[in-house]
């Protein structure tokens, strides 16, 4: 989709996880290091159908100057559908160096963080012990070296939003 502000026109790539996922070529069938260490003549059907995958999905990261992920809170962590992303994305040598130096190669980007939840995690609430997801979210995504701008809870209920903006409503209306 193109989106067009100020003059500027902007591209949208929306990638959804909610009806298909990357499950039938999950990088654990992938031999951690591929390529380098593992010859691509000895690479299995399984292997070749994960490498395209994980190429496709590292491509169009790789295309965005700023990303923004919506996901749930399944479990205090990350649904099994972005983790299966996550594995697909984090590859030695194409998106982080690998040892020694275990550098980010996926620089230049920002990355802004929407997590729906049923309860409340916000920072310096004693439920925020039990996020699993925002600091793990941040930090493999500074393993491969994107910057986290913002997380944002989004756990406000209708109810309570109608309460927040209702009196503002109500005063412009008078
Ligand atoms: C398998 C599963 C696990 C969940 N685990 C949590 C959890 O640990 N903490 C939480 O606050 N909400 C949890 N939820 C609620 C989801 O975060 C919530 O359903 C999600 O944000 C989507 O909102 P919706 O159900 O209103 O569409 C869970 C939901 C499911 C289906």
């Amino acid at each position: 989709m193109t989106l067009s502000q100020h003059g500027k026109q902007s591209t949208l790539t929306e990638r959804s996880f909610c009806a298909t996922w990357p499950k039938a070529t999950y990088r654990t069938s992938v031999p951690h290091g591929l390529p380098a260490s593992f010859p691509e003549d000895k690479h299995t059907p399984g292997m070749q159908r994960a490498l395209a995958v994980s190429d496709e999905l590292i491509a169009e990261l790789l295309s965005a100057d700023e990303i923004l992920i919506g996901t749930p809170m399944y479990n205090f962590t990350v649904p099994a559908n972005l983790k299966a992303w996550i594995d697909l994305i984090v590859r030695p040598r194409v998106t982080h160096s690998g040892p020694p130096e275990r550098k980010g190669l996926v620089t230049g980007k920002t990355c802004k963080i929407i997590i729906a939840s049923g309860g409340i995690y916000d920072e310096g609430l004693p439920a925020s012990a039990s996020d699993y997801e925002s600091g793990y979210l941040k930090r493999i995504l500074a393993f491969i070296g994107i910057t986290t701008a913002a997380v944002s809870f989004g756990s406000t209920t209708v109810e309570e939003l109608v309460a927040q903006f209702r009196p503002a409503v109500l005063a412009a209306t008078r």
